[in-house]
């Protein structure tokens, strides 16, 4: 089994769009016995709180299944629980490296790397713009995903 970890600063909004947009293709697909996913923010910001209303408005029109979440904060201890790490900007990777030792396992990687897009997922907790951010975690969750089923 595969456990992955979507990581953004809030876990409120990103990071859980990734969990549940990740955890329907898998759903799809009848993988369900091969993966683990979860989220986990780098900040304490919103520590216990549910996904950001606006996200899961997002998820709804899309169609997208989720569960009550509340946000927790990635610790070092987390490194050896999970076999990658997805961040959705490069400080969350930055943030993620100093936690874990410069990745020596190099579990660490910004979600839209793994696209042609190659950029940050922009925080639409200051953008507002919800539907990017979907359009964008939902383009990089199926080429992780295509790049994993082939490995
Ligand atoms: P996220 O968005 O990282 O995509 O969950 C944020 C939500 C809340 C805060 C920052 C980012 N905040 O600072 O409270």
């Amino acid at each position: 089994m595969l456990k992955i970890c979507f990581v953004c600063l809030g876990n409120i909004c990103r990071s859980p769009m990734a969990e549940f947009i990740m955890k329907n293709k898998i759903k799809n697909l009848n993988l369900e016995k091969d993966f683990y996913i979860t989220s986990k923010a780098t900040s304490k910001e919103e520590s216990g709180n549910d996904i950001y209303p606006l996200a899961k408005k997002t998820l709804q029109i899309h169609h997208i299944p989720y569960q009550l979440h509340s946000a927790s904060t990635i610790e070092a201890s987390d490194y050896q629980k999970f076999d990658l790490f997805i961040g959705m900007d490069i400080n969350n990777i930055n943030t993620m490296k100093k936690l874990f030792d410069n990745d020596p396992e190099n579990k660490v990687y910004r979600l839209l790397d793994f696209t042609k897009l190659k950029k940050d997922i922009d925080d639409p907790w200051y953008t507002r713009d919800f539907e990017k951010s979907y359009q964008e975690i939902d383009q990089g969750c199926t080429e992780l995903l295509n790049i994993l089923k082939t490995n």
